[in-house]
């Protein structure tokens, strides 16, 4: 470690001193109805209980060949659950449900303008499409068991359905956030080395019919470079006849699915039966390099935790309409829209568009209309509606029996926003932690059994058993009133297999950390640092701090600073780079950059601009930066590190900490000057920072 690293504080010294928020109690009508609503769950997941106390997620699930054993240990930290099973993921979502009730709506699609009619997709209509899709990626492009295809999907029905014409043939489906960049979506296609790409014309965005397939070219073409050549591209058309892109087809490559379509039209495909732990699917995400993580799912672990989380802690009856708000191209649209959702057979919303389009009434009228009673969004989304339209849901006659938040911290006043106008004082809120490589929720109040409180998602979840570890692996007590380094001590069925192609960046960046024996085959050895500080209650709930590598959650996406900054150097007139978060009133975060030119380059708009887009367009529009400031020098240790949290500090007009020990402080003050002088002008000067946001400031970038 170098000598300036050990002055500063680590995570886990740090004592955090805010007011604890008060308990809110679930509704006595929620409680009466509850799948949990009975105590003794609590002993049945206790710790003396596990692993066997996963088979009650797993007997949600319809098994081909029953498991023989919950959970194999033999190969550190790869754990195996249900091994000796066999089951299909389209199966346990569709056909089963056919038997019970055949036409009810599996999912209702609500396109974004509202003069267009929403869509309800019976199980029956669902089993259709489902199976004439297979056939398709069978018969048309020779997928096989095993191969991954890539979508670059927007939140049309397509994309479940792809979804699971995928897992009904046991092939790896790679969904893409639709609002990635055409460069992105190629990495990702090389990484996983798929050689079918599907995606849509357009959709609409904002008011606006999105030319969506001109990415497809860059995608094809990114790949490429990387050494992955795409065979097929199949081009789903929003509007079926009528192409919204002015990207021309390729000849022999790109096909318009409704004009292949009818080939296939009322095929039948068996499903495939496939062992417990054959992936499922991938899902990328950012971490502290620049190369996205392939996060790797499993088949009958993934799918027994979804259901069960869904049954326990989304309130999920078949007879609910349940809308989670969030976009399927994340893991929370894989887990709470189409997977758990269907595996327990229930009726899934999805909206194509923004919240706020054509105003923040929209969704309190999709709810009302559908007669939505569960909702689940992000705190981003939460902030939007309650700025733009505070006193909208109050116009509305819905009511909502449950509300999830989820993705990152929600602030104490956002969140009784949210209890009390959009809830109406009706509803039981969960707010969930967890991440892409998890599967499903890590921490979560039950929603019947123990009460809200805002601010803290709660305790661990049932079969999940957390402890907040310091730097030295010393476990920091609850009550302490000190942050740490949140964990979990045990594996669960959720819990990603691999990071597809990496299995050593698999150990290092989650088991190394806490790893007390590395020949050790006992889990007790083995916890999985989850890379988010945090802090315990006495009373057991976390209160989750955010990221402690270099990630910038904005808007409760994860982006990488190594990515951003991999993105501005590709300009050829900058030399280094530096991506920091600055706090941001809606989307929690906001990116900005910070960059040095080359020599004799000069500064300019331009560059700063160039910067810019080439950001756009290396992730997505999402993760373009709010400022771009270009500084002559960028204040470095003297081993050359670039000190993030300096200039965090500078973004945020916090204390940048000691600087003495930098090899260059004076550029501090000029840097200072310049940003925050800008800034001020531009009346961009925050609010005072609470406690928590001037920590995470101070932490900033102190991973590496
Ligand atoms: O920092 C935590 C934050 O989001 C990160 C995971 O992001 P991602 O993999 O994109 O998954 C988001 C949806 C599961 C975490 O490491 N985060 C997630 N949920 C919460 C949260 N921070 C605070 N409270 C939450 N409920």
């Amino acid at each position: 470690m170098a000598l300036e690293d050990e002055a500063q504080v680590s995570e886990a010294q740090i004592a955090v001193h805010w007011r604890e928020e008060e308990y809110y109690q679930p509704p006595t009508k929620f409680i009466g109805q509850a799948n949990a609503s009975d105590p003794e769950i609590l002993e049945r997941f206790g710790e003396d209980r596990f692993p066997e106390c996963f088979k009650d997620y797993a007997d949600l699930l319809t098994w081909d060949h029953y498991w023989h054993t919950t959970l194999d240990t033999s190969n550190p930290p790869f754990w195996k659950w249900f091994v000796g099973g066999r089951l299909n993921a389209s199966y346990n979502c569709v056909d089963r449900h056919l038997k019970r009730d055949p036409n009810k709506a599996a999912l209702v699609w609500v396109p974004e303008p509202e003069e267009e009619l929403t869509q309800a997709i019976t199980y029956r209509e669902l089993y259709q499409r489902v199976n004439e899709f297979a056939a398709l990626l069978q018969g048309f492009c020779g997928t096989e068991t095993g191969d991954r295809v890539t979508f670059h999907l927007p939140m049309v029905p397509e994309l479940p359905v792809a979804m699971l014409a995928c897992a009904r043939l046991g092939v790896v489906h790679s969904q893409v956030f639709g609002g990635f960049s055409g460069a992105a979506c190629g990495g990702r296609i090389a990484d996983s080395q798929s050689r079918i790409l599907v995606t849509m014309d357009g959709y609409y965005r904002n008011g606006e019919l999105v030319d969506h397939k001109v990415k497809a070219d860059e995608a094809v073409e990114r790949a490429r470079e990387e050494g992955v050549e795409v065979e097929k591209v199949l081009v789903w058309r929003r509007h079926p006849g009528q192409y919204a892109s002015k990207s021309p087809m390729v000849p022999g490559r790109d096909f318009f699915v409704d004009e292949v379509m009818p080939d296939y039209r009322g095929k039948l495909v068996d499903p495939v039966s496939m062992p417990a732990e054959a992936p499922l699917f991938i899902m990328y995400s950012s971490g502290t390099t620049g190369r996205p993580k392939g996060c790797q799912h499993s088949t009958g672990g993934y799918l027994a935790y979804v259901a069960g989380t869904s049954k326990y802690y989304q309130d999920i009856h078949p007879e609910d309409t349940y809308w989670c708000a969030a976009d399927i191209g994340w893991i929370t649209g894989h887990s709470y829209i189409v997977y758990g959702p269907l595996a327990l057979g229930t009726t899934s919303v999805m909206y194509e568009g923004v919240p706020t389009y054509p105003d923040a009434g929209r969704p309190w009228r999709i709810a009302e209309r559908l007669g939505v009673n569960i909702f689940h969004t992000a705190p981003t989304t939460i902030r939007m509606l309650r700025k733009l339209g505070p006193d909208e849901p109050a116009k509305y006659d819905y009511h909502f029996k449950h509300m999830t938040t989820v993705g990152e911290p929600i602030e104490p006043e956002v969140w009784r926003w949210y209890y009390d106008v959009v809830g109406k004082g009706e509803a039981a809120i969960v707010d969930t932690w967890w991440q892409t490589e998890n599967g499903g929720f890590l921490g979560s109040t039950l929603p019947a059994l123990q009460p809200m409180k805002p601010g803290s998602c709660g305790p661990g979840v049932l079969g999940i058993y957390p402890v907040i570890y310091d730097e030295e692996g010393n476990e920091v007590e609850a009550g302490s009133g000190k942050a740490g380094n949140i964990c979990i001590r045990n594996p669960w069925p959720g819990i990603f297999q691999t990071i597809w192609g990496d299995p050593d960046r698999f150990v290092s960046t989650y088991y190394e950390k806490y790893c007390r024996d590395r020949d050790s085959k006992d889990w007790h050895d083995w916890p999985y640092f989850a890379n988010d500080g945090a802090m315990q209650a006495a009373d057991g709930y976390f209160r989750i701090l955010g990221r402690v590598d270099d990630v910038i959650n904005v808007a409760g996406h994860r982006l990488g600073t190594k990515e951003l900054e991999s993105a501005a150097v590709m300009v050829e007139e900058i030399a280094e780079a530096a991506a920091v978060p600055v706090v941001d009133e809606m989307r929690g975060r906001a990116v900005e950059m910070y960059v040095a030119l080359k020599p004799g380059v000069a500064p300019s708009k331009e560059v700063e601009d160039k910067v810019a887009r080439m950001i756009e367009t290396e992730i997505g529009k999402i993760a373009r930066p709010k400022n771009v400031w270009i500084v002559p020098d960028m204040p470095k240790t003297r081993s050359g590190k670039i000190m993030r949290r300096v200039i965090a500090g500078i973004s945020n007009f916090t204390d940048v900490g000691d600087t003495s020990t930098l090899a260059n402080p004076e550029v501090v003050e000029d840097i200072r000057e310049h940003v925050q002088g800008e800034k001020t002008a531009r009346g961009e000067v925050p609010k005072e920072l609470s406690a928590k946001d001037q920590e995470e400031i101070r932490q900033f970038g102190q991973a590496e």
